[in-house]
């Protein structure tokens, strides 16, 4: 039977993306939270939205700077994808909280998080108000990925049975990605 969901939960049925950690710096300042709300929207050139709450501190850093990266994450670092995504950075550094270990990215300021399996660094090229959030469509002007879980050849994640892409379900329920169709 299908039953009607209140609108104020029907974005759950949508927001099952990979969970990302995105970093972001001005000056003086570095931050990461975690987004699930990401979406490529152009091949060429290749632009990607990442959807930010506008009372975030990252949306200040990225607003002020015009730059992020996002870093995907493997299932293994569900603890500490759900504890930047928990904490504000206006409140202390999260890495240091977190534990996690960046390094210098190519393009940008904003750092790379080592552990992560996948990075795009990103310049924003429009910034659209949408509700509480702001869209920071972006240009991706760097990209890596670790090639024990990305397969260049195919330019496919290389989904072997074992979970390690991370995916929000809502709340404190993620999922992981197990299995690859070809057809
Ligand atoms: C799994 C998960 C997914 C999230 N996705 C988003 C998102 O897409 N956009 C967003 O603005 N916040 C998202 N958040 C919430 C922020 O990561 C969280 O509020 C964070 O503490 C904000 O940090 P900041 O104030 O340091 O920027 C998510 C949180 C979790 C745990």
């Amino acid at each position: 039977m299908k039953r009607e969901i209140p609108i104020t939960k029907a974005g759950r049925l949508l927001n099952s993306g990979c969970v990302t950690l995105v970093t972001s710096a001005n000056e003086t300042k570095r931050n990461v939270l975690t987004v699930a709300w990401q979406s490529p929207v152009s091949h060429t050139p290749l632009l990607v939205s990442i959807a930010v709450a506008k009372t975030h501190y990252s949306h200040e850093l990225i607003s002020e700077s015009g730059e992020f990266v996002i870093n995907i994450p493997s299932v293994s670092m569900l603890e500490s994808v759900h504890q930047v995504g928990s904490l504000s950075g206006r409140n202390g550094d999260k890495f240091d909280k977190s534990g996690l270990t960046v390094t210098t990215s190519n393009t940008v300021k904003p750092v790379t998080i080592q552990e992560c399996i996948g990075h795009l660094e990103c310049v924003v090229e429009q910034a659209v108000s949408a509700g509480d959030h702001t869209l920071f469509i972006s240009r991706v002007t760097h990209a890596s990925a670790d090639d024990e879980f990305f397969d260049l050849a195919k330019s496919v994640w290389n989904v072997m049975g074992e979970e390690f892409l991370l995916h929000h379900l809502g709340g404190t329920f993620y999922t992981g990605t197990t299995t690859l169709y070809k057809i």
